[in-house]
């Protein structure tokens, strides 16, 4: 069930809040301690201004309200308004106020959501719980892990742990915070009761709009197979959008939710009994995933970075897509790359898959980077791995010097690949010494902004442009292949 959280400082304002996500929700929360004077509010028009499942949220501070406050929480209840009322604990012992206000409430047919908000989840699922919790009662727990260091074992006892459901009780859970957001998506895949949402942009928890739209929430069941990327920070990533989008087209009973993930190892002790079936993986962990590949594809091991990995009840295999990714947009250009002169600008991470696809194709690269020491090293580790002649790959400054090598050089395509022009350095030029002739082809890696200042200059100079979400949409095709069997679909992506 989702409900939809509202804090406002009017009931007014909560109507306006609700009316907003109408048809996102199947009830919705509201938070008596943030409204500005709740005891002034008419709590009537609740019935007649609202539909769904109603929830009242009493302060986390109950403890220290004053009897007159305790009292008009007890008359709110009485005048039965609403489905449940959320008493949060900060033990998971019953006493006095809370104690009160559970009677009170169990005695005009109001549920109790005993949510707990506690680090210590040692002593899950609190056996002396089924005490007190009763049929229509749900136990709630919010976690808010700092990282993935405390959220592994909160997965594992916690999330995973269905005991209370074999006790007859139904239990639920909101995990705070950017770690938590692929568990606030997947909370009733994962046996939530519950799934709390905040109104769009207004955190702490993922909006409904975004779950019904992007992650197609209301079609997930405890069967849909599990995708989804990992990174630091992931948050903003684009792949859910594409990947999720493709499962839809096709009918594919699967969702892909991005995971931040601040630390590998608890998070692969947890990911095979998610299940996971499929990850993509982005910065800053693409080398560092190497070590949990059972096997990895021959262009994993030659560019020292992994991308994709998929799982299977044995293994888990390392993909590469990067590498086919840059060269689909350009076999488009260049059907055959053999024998074409390439100058890679840059020499880092995103460097080494263009250039071990560039000479494994058959090019002749020269490097120009910054620090030529790193030129002259990704030259040598790729001429050693793919066996090329010497003179393949050369390497060079990216000055003046560069530029006459440039010069002499004479190359057929041009690849950006340092992180130059991109959002928010658009203003940068990795190579204002480099002259644009106008027969190369000019190929930015960089996609946000789709045209940088580099791309701009070069298509005044009549070059042919590759931009750089072409790379990122074709890497995304043949991971939607390796992890579903199927061809994505497309027609879903306009003129890329
Ligand atoms: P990525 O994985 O995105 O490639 P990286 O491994 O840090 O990131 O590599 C960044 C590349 O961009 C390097 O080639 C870097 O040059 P240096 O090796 O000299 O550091 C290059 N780069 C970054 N900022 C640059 C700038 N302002 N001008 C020129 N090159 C730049």
């Amino acid at each position: 069930m989702v409900i939809l959280r509202v804090s406002e400082s009017t009931l007014d304002d909560v109507f306006l809040r609700l009316q907003s996500h109408e048809g996102y929700f199947d009830g919705f929360e509201i938070e008596v301690e943030t409204l500005k004077h709740p005891e002034r509010e008419d709590w009537e028009s609740i019935s007649r201004r609202t539909q769904g499942f109603r929830i009242l949220s009493l302060p986390r501070a109950l403890m220290s309200e004053a009897e007159p406050v305790i009292d008009f929480y007890r008359t709110l209840l009485k005048r039965r308004l609403f489905d449940m009322v959320r008493i949060p604990y900060e033990e998971y012992k019953p006493r006095g106020v809370h104690e009160t206000l559970e009677k009170v409430a169990h005695s005009y047919d109001v549920g109790v959501i005993r949510s707990i908000s506690i680090r210590n989840f040692s002593a899950y699922p609190f056996p002396f719980a089924q005490d007190f919790v009763k049929e229509r009662d749900v136990l709630h727990l919010t976690l808010n892990p700092s990282g993935w260091k405390e959220l592994g074992p909160i997965v594992e006892r916690v999330i995973l742990d269905r005991t209370v459901e074999t006790w007859g009780m139904r239990r639920s859970f909101a995990v705070e915070g950017p770690y938590g957001y692929p568990f606030q998506v997947l909370s009733s895949h994962l046996g939530s009761y519950f799934t709390f949402t905040s109104p769009q942009s207004k955190g702490p928890l993922v909006d409904p709009i975004t779950l019904k739209t992007v992650y197609r929430y209301t079609s997930l069941t405890p069967h849909t197979a599990l995708f989804g990327i990992i990174g630091n920070p992931v948050l903003h990533s684009r792949s859910p959008h594409l990947h999720n989008r493709g499962y839809d087209a096709l009918g594919i009973d699967a969702v892909y939710v991005p995971f931040p993930v601040d630390d590998l190892e608890p998070f692969f002790s947890i990911a095979p009994k998610l299940p996971l079936r499929g990850l993509s993986v982005t910065i800053p962990h693409k080398e560092s995933v190497l070590k949990y590949c059972d096997w990895c594809e021959d262009s994993v091991l030659a560019v020292g970075a992994c991308n994709t990995l998929v799982f299977s009840e044995k293994s888990i295999k390392g993909y590469n897509t990067d590498v086919e990714g840059f060269l689909v947009p350009l076999n488009r250009v260049f059907p055959r790359v053999t024998g074409k002169k390439a100058l890679v600008i840059g020499a880092g991470g995103a460097a080494r898959s263009i250039v071990y696809g560039l000479a494994r194709e058959g090019a002749r690269v020269l490097i120009l980077n910054r620090t030529v020491a790193k030129a002259e090293s990704l030259a040598a580790e790729m001429g050693k791995t793919l066996s090329l002649s010497t003179g393949t790959i050369t390497t060079g400054p990216l000055d003046r010097e560069g530029a006459s090598r440039v010069e002499q050089f004479q190359p057929d395509l041009v690849v950006q690949t340092t992180s130059c022009g991109m959002h928010p350095y658009e203003e940068e030029d990795p190579f204002p010494d480099l002259f644009f002739k106008g027969q190369e082809v000019v190929y930015d890696l960089v996609y946000a902004p789709r045209e940088t200042r580099f791309l701009k200059r070069a298509k005044a100079a009549g070059c042919t442009v590759i931009y750089g979400d072409a790379m990122l949409i074709h890497q995304a095709f043949r991971q939607f292949l390796l992890f579903t069997g199927k061809e994505y679909p497309r027609q879903l992506i306009d003129g890329i």
